[in-house]
């Protein structure tokens, strides 16, 4: 790669100080430029509006709550810039989003986050999947304060056992757990879409962190994969492998020789 390209990272909490972390100790190919967050975070790299970041850079890393991400994807994809999407919930939520990202001359590029075996569910859709299914398993304070939890008054204090909460499609899982669910809407993504992607919801006192397992079929092969990420100690909601897919994957643009 002969010019470096030039990216930023719009928040800074617990996915996006990782990936700030790779960028400042040196990711090949790529020149750190600055960050956008309403806190100040500890960060020494200046901090500027959504619009100044998609005007500095040339890929942009969102790292962003759900509700916020259509303000950033706006301003990168009108200038015609890459966005690096980890809230993959934000396409189903926000249709938009998809028929925007499009027609517009920017691209929204979405890491395999939490999840694993996204690499072969994306082989096998180029045959033919039959059936996608997610089970996600979380402790309970992983999925507190869900829209799902809260409108239904579910009680997940005293559980003394797994319970299954929520069963449906990835649309509705998007919608009843905007932050805790993000797997689904990328499997759902990768695969064979959001009303045919099957999703499970599970809560698990006894867990000890963020277990997501697939099964996807189809006419060559039967996918399972199962993994088990420990929450981030400053967000449980979320597991820092997922920052970490951001880093492979902006690792992956450089190099003679990479898996892909
Ligand atoms: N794809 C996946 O597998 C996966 C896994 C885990 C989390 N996620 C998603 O990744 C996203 C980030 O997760 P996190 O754990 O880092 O969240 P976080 O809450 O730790 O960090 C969010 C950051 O955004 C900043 N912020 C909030 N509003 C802002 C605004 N208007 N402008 C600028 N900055 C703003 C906050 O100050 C904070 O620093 C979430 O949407 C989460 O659901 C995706």
């Amino acid at each position: 790669m002969t010019n470096s390209i030039k990216i930023g990272v719009a928040g800074c909490g617990a996915l996006g100080s990782i990936v700030i972390d790779a960028l400042q100790k040196g990711i090949e190919g790529f020149d750190f430029i600055g960050i956008s967050d309403i806190t100040n975070p500890n960060v020494h790299a200046p901090n500027m509006s959504f619009d100044d970041l998609a005007e500095k850079c040339d890929w942009v890393v969102e790292c962003l709550p759900p509700k916020i991400v259509p303000e950033l994807a706006d301003v990168v994809l009108d200038k015609g810039k890459t966005l690096i999407m980890i809230s993959a919930c934000a396409m189903l939520l926000y249709p938009d989003l998809y028929e925007k990202a499009q027609k517009s001359n920017g691209r929204v590029l979405i890491p395999s986050g939490a999840l694993s075996g996204l690499d072969a569910v994306a082989a096998l859709n180029c045959t033919n999947i039959d059936s996608a299914t997610i089970a996600t398993t979380k402790p309970p304070k992983g999925l507190a304060g869900a829209p799902y939890i809260t409108e239904n008054n579910i009680d997940l204090e005293g559980l003394t056992e797994p319970k299954l909460i929520f069963k449906g499609n990835a649309f509705d899982a998007a919608k009843a757990f905007p932050a805790n669910v993000n797997v689904a809407a990328t499997l759902s993504l990768a695969g064979i879409g959001a009303e045919n992607t099957s999703v499970e919801v599970w809560a698990d006192p006894d867990i000890k962190g963020n277990v997501h397992k697939i099964t996807v079929k189809g006419g060559t092969s039967t996918i399972t994969s199962e993994v088990l990420n420990l929450p981030d100690p400053s967000n449980p909601k979320s597991s820092q492998l997922a920052g970490y897919s951001i880093v492979a994957f902006l690792k992956k643009q450089v190099g003679k020789v990479q898996i892909v």
